[in-house]
């Protein structure tokens, strides 16, 4: 072996089925071996790293950030430097965002131009492309998509007049998507019973941040995820179905497993730690989201999907507002902006929730936050699990640090955040990205942002299909 640019030594390493104390060793900015403690002699590499007491993860990997994203009248706060600072901060060193074209731009030039701001960021980046629209010019996009790394494809069964797609959209990009090794990503809310129930809901006077949930009722998205589902089946491909917030959504996704369709259905963290009570406190405004958090029953009942498996992947849907742009329209839900900052403490967040106070096995917070992300993306070894020959991407994690969530503390580009006043357990310390450390006990390195943009290979989603 030549001599190793750093060895990370004497942590629990874990993976999606393991955890072992061992020695990381790297170079060239990958992992070149896992050792048994203290195979290589000391003095040897370039650096030590003292991983004692510690967790050696994987670099989460968030399937589902919003980089300076537009929805309506409203963009949001980050671009690539702040909402990648804000994510090595919390332990993601791979985040994966959406070119989505406003009305009149061609999605291939929005993926392209987006792409392109990779090398601002302090982590690694991977991009799912957006259809709104099919047309003759679709496929042809598709192809270059795949081409240039881009192999999964969002979409939307609501927002009319903004990213609405029709159906038979949805069902035309499947297609090819399955025929290019690539796969449909889609936000399911069935749009005609959410219309239906905001005009209900304003009649009544309840259309502002307060009344959010009972805007967009549960029975849209399942009505939704079962229409993809059966679209899914029909063409026996896979599909990904974004922030499920539904028990009755996760139990249609573990069916049609059982029936052999690979469907991932993914959580994200507000859904699985707060509920709607949010909306009867000071600030509703806070907490409007797509889906809207649910009742407490609810929440609990999704959260089991952590452990019985109906949960595939944990993503932040971040979307970084801040409390002016979220009060501004308040009154009216139809013309607020949606969605929640939420990189940063995803894997905090959960990791207190779940993995300390619920005894979830780390293992499986490791399978949920960063490995399945990556194989559902297509950038699974390079991302999400270290083994050799992958990025040597970790986070140097302590389990029993405390800390209070303050929304000053904190590097996303807004004044608040979701988790103000919480104290959580488990906090990551070091990270590295590429073999280099981005973050050095909590204080984000001297160095240019170096983040590249991760090219995410056709074929290899069909590999990572979750059984059960
Ligand atoms: O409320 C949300 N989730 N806003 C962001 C866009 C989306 O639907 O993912
Ligand atoms: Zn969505
Ligand atoms: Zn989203």
């Amino acid at each position: 072996m030549s001599a190793p640019d750093i060895v990370v030594r004497n942590g629990t390493v874990v993976g999606p089925g393991s955890a072992v104390l061992a020695d990381v060793v790297i170079a060239d900015g990958s992992v070149s071996a896992l050792t048994e403690p203290g195979q290589v002699p000391p003095g040897r590499a370039g650096r030590e790293i003292d991983a004692s007491g510690r967790l050696v993860l994987p670099g989460g990997v968030d399937p589902h950030c919003h980089v300076g994203f537009t929805s309506g009248a409203f963009t949001t706060l980050d671009e690539y430097p702040q909402a990648t600072a804000a994510a090595v901060h919390g332990g993601t060193t791979t985040i994966v965002d959406f070119a989505i074209p406003r009305p009149g731009e061609v999605p291939l030039e929005v993926a392209v131009a987006q792409q392109a701001k990779a090398s601002r960021g302090w982590c690694d980046s991977a991009l799912h492309g957006c259809v709104v629209e099919w047309d003759d010019s679709v496929p042809g996009q598709l192809r270059e998509l795949v081409a240039m790394g881009v192999v999964t494809v969002k979409m939307f069964t609501t927002y009319r007049g903004e990213t609405m797609a029709t159906d038979d959209a949805i069902y035309q990009v499947m297609k090819e998507l399955r025929g290019l090794g690539g796969m449909a990503v889609v936000h399911c809310e069935a749009n005609h019973i959410i219309e239906e129930q905001q005009e209900r809901s304003a009649a009544g006077g309840h259309i502002a941040a307060r009344y959010h949930s009972e805007t967009r009722p549960a029975i849209a998205e399942t009505a939704s995820v079962s229409a993809l589902i059966a679209m899914a089946e029909t063409l026996r491909t896979g599909v990904y179905l974004v922030h499920q917030s539904s028990p009755a959504c996760l139990e249609l996704a573990a069916a049609a497993r059982l029936r052999g369709v690979a469907v991932f259905s993914e959580a994200v963290t507000h859904h699985l730690v707060l509920d709607d009570g949010k909306y009867e406190e000071d600030h509703p405004e806070r907490y409007v989201c797509c889906p809207p958090l649910r009742p407490r029953p609810m929440v609990d009942a999704i959260t089991a999907g952590l452990w019985n498996g109906s949960i595939s992947t944990i993503g932040s849907d971040h979307c970084c507002y801040d409390t002016r742009q979220k009060t501004s329209v308040m009154h009216d839900v139809r013309t607020m902006p949606n969605g929640l900052p939420g990189v940063e403490l995803r894997l905090p967040v959960i990791f207190s929730e779940f993995v300390h106070k619920a005894a979830l096995p780390v293992q499986r917070f490791v399978e949920l936050c960063c490995t399945t992300p990556a194989k559902a993306n297509g950038i699974w070894p390079q991302k999400g699990e270290l083994l050799p020959g992958s990025d040597a991407d970790l986070v140097i994690w302590d389990p029993a640090a405390t800390r209070r969530i303050r929304a000053a503390d904190l590097h996303m580009a807004t004044d608040y955040s979701p988790y103000d006043g919480m104290d959580v357990t488990g906090w990551p310390e070091t990270v590295l990205v590429r073999g280099q450390v981005v973050l050095d006990h909590g204080r984000l390195a001297d160095a240019a942002p170096a983040g590249q943009a991760v090219r995410a290979q056709p074929g290899r989603i069909r590999a990572a299909m979750p059984l059960a």
